[in-house]
């Protein structure tokens, strides 16, 4: 029987501002959660907080898209904004776009990642969650785990990972999608998902056998609202070992960090910091961008774990160099490329401030 897990985020109240959430509201989000287990609707459920972000992992038989189980989370949502408001805790209920439920969350605030598989003899998965960032973040590990043999050994090595794998990149303006296969279409690839700004990768699956390895959230908060509404703070599915890649495989490009957009006011580029449950609260300049890494043996549909994975010295370095990376960023203040260029910028609080200034502007040089 097929299997699938789905995990439904959202922020839905911060403690304090947006660094991360008061026990209260994670507490009846999963009171809510747990009884979708008793009433049948999911098998099981375990919940991860990064920074001011709830994430529901849940496993269940009703497919992608189920509306029972995306009812399940809005409604554990919607109780704890109940929970949010009355501590008056910041931006109670931001996520949720919509009054009531219609179907599916896609499209109404909450973000969102799924796969169906048939659960194999094991079955580990890891789930990375970010905080002050976007679903673009995920292109470049992504790359690095499924296509770069630099980083994933197994690649090389392993003869049912060796064909490569295929990926399944968006346009998120256009909602265009295309799938491009690694090895052989790599610069093709890069064309695109180097692109942050606009693609995003949505799934990857094993080439040889088209079985689904990575599933992230895609969806753009601004570009659904219309207005800024908080960076979307995505989730990632990868599946690992035996013929998808191994835990350290898909950990490596972690230890490596790199740039993305979000941080302070979603408006700035930042180094994205691995760390550890417990430190999963971006304060500096709200941030910078964090991600944790939540490992689970998935036995017959239920969630062993959540294993914290970047609770691990050997990511102290990266951490450091995050520091380092972000020091370097905050001296240009609010000059890019610290800050986000202007495309980027008109999905925040700024074109307010531009309204007011823009009958001030006259000619002052003919354009040729
Ligand atoms: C970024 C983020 C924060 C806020 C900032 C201002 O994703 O959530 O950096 O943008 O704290 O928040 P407001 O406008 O709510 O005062
Ligand atoms: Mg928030
Ligand atoms: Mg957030």
């Amino acid at each position: 029987m097929k299997l699938t897990l789905s995990v439904i985020k959202a922020d839905i109240g911060g403690f304090v501002g947006h660094s991360s959430v008061h026990k209260e509201v994670v507490e009846k989000v999963r009171e809510v959660a747990e009884d979708g287990k008793d009433r049948g609707i999911i098998r099981d459920v375990s919940i991860l907080v990064c920074g001011d972000d709830i994430a529901l992992v849940m496993t269940h038989t009703k497919g992608v898209d189920s509306s029972d189980v995306h009812e399940l989370a809005w409604n554990a949502f919607k109780e704890g904004t109940e929970v949010s408001k009355k501590m008056k805790m910041y931006g109670a209920g931001q996520d949720l776009l919509a009054d009531a439920f219609s179907g599916n969350v896609k499209g109404m605030g909450p973000g969102v990642a799924e796969m169906e598989f048939e659960e194999r003899k094991s079955e580990p998965v890891v789930i990375f969650f970010a905080d002050k960032t976007a679903p673009s973040a995920w292109n470049l590990p992504l790359y690095e785990i499924f296509a770069d043999p630099m980083n994933t050994a197994g690649l090389v090595i392993d003869p049912s990972m060796h064909e490569g794998f295929i990926f399944d990149v968006m346009d998120v303006y256009t909602g265009m999608g295309i799938r491009l296969k690694a090895p052989e279409e790599l610069y093709d690839l890069l064309v695109f998902i180097g692109a942050t700004s606009r693609y995003v990768i949505r799934a990857v699956y094993r080439k040889s056998d088209e079985e689904i390895a990575a599933s992230a959230s895609t969806q753009r908060l601004s570009l659904m609202a219309g207005r800024y509404v908080g960076k979307d703070d995505p989730v990632l599915i990868v599946r690992a070992q035996s013929g998808f890649p191994a835990v350290g495989e898909i950990l490596e490009p972690f230890a490596r960090p790199w740039l993305v957009e979000g941080w302070m006011r979603g408006s700035h580029t930042g180094p994205l910091m691995p760390v550890s449950f417990k430190n999963a609260k971006p304060t500096r300049f709200d941030g910078p961008p964090r991600v944790i890494a939540a490992g689970y043996q998935i036995t017959d549909g239920y969630l062993i774990g959540p294993s914290d994975l970047f609770d691990d010295p050997a990511f102290d370095e990266a951490r450091r160099q995050c520091n380092n990376m972000a020091d370097i960023l905050r001296r240009q203040g609010i000059f890019e490329p610290h800050r986000l260029p202007p495309e980027e910028m008109e999905y925040t609080t700024l074109p307010k401030v531009l309204e007011k200034l823009k009958d001030r502007f006259k000619l002052v040089e003919a354009k040729k």
